[in-house]
């Protein structure tokens, strides 16, 4: 059974219970909305710790309009069902509140990496993901933490963020997980109507090709996304995409 979590109380007394004080804790952040790529790291998790936590907290301060967070899916009863079946102990299920006591007073900002790629385009986005994520591994105190690939960025700005803070946790990336036809998992997928899930497999099959990201981002405007970049940088290429409403990102390795 996997025990759900509502209070910072709650799980600093478990924590420091006998039952756990000793054990070796893993935990997957996420915001809900499980999908296989999420199934992957949570099966990681559970298979290298002695105790797993995975957190569904819908960041508010991460999402750059009030109307991309009330659209963000949510779909809590197949989300419990998936993590009673990969067995997951524990389910941190926090409410704005109980994360932001401060009201978002206090923040983490970092200063160059958060600025370009997909902080270029989202402002504010990385200070509210830095600084969920600040919280949640100061209230979890995990033993290692695990991140999907998909956001590359996002993973290694919480890998410098631990450095620089000196926090006692190893920070796991994972590849991306993809859908038959390529493209990766994202909560967001469910967002695409039945066309535009379709050529939305014709953005990873452009980043993955031999083009040069002109020729790659040519070829996305006249196939009718709208491109917010494409990007190589330290031996990946980055590339983030509008269909319709929906903003798609995603990297592979050169
Ligand atoms: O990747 C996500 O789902 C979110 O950005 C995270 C890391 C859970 C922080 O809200």
């Amino acid at each position: 059974m996997t025990k759900i979590i509502r209070t910072v109380k709650e799980w600093k007394q478990l924590r420091k219970s006998k039952g756990l004080v000793e054990k070796r804790i893993g935990f997957v952040p996420t915001m809900g909305a499980l999908h296989k790529g999420h199934a992957s790291l949570i099966k990681k998790c559970v298979s290298e710790n002695d105790v797993s936590v995975v957190s569904i907290f819908v960041n508010p301060t991460q999402f750059n309009q009030t109307e991309d967070f009330e659209r963000y899916p949510k779909t809590l009863e197949d989300d419990l069902k998936l993590l009673e079946k990969l067995k997951v102990d524990f389910l941190f299920f926090p409410d704005y509140e109980e994360i932001y006591k401060d009201n978002f007073r206090y923040r983490i900002f970092e200063n160059e990496l958060s600025k370009i790629l997909c902080g270029a385009f989202r402002l504010g986005h990385f200070e509210g993901v830095l600084t969920v994520v600040f919280k949640l591994l100061n209230i979890i105190q995990p033993d290692r933490a695990y991140f999907g690939e998909k956001d590359y960025q996002q993973y290694k700005l919480i890998e410098g963020m631990c450095k620089a803070f000196f926090f006692d946790v190893e920070i796991i990336p994972l590849s991306t997980v993809r859908e038959a036809d390529g493209l990766a998992m994202s909560s967001r997928n469910i967002l695409l109507a039945k066309e535009e899930r379709i050529y939305a497999a014709n953005f990873p099959r452009l980043l993955m090709s031999e083009k040069s990201t002109e020729e790659i981002e040519k070829e996305l405007n006249s196939l009718g996304f709208k491109v917010d970049y494409i990007t190589e940088l330290n031996g990946r290429r980055f590339g983030a995409v509008h269909i319709g409403n929906v903003r798609l990102i995603d990297n592979v390795k050169l």
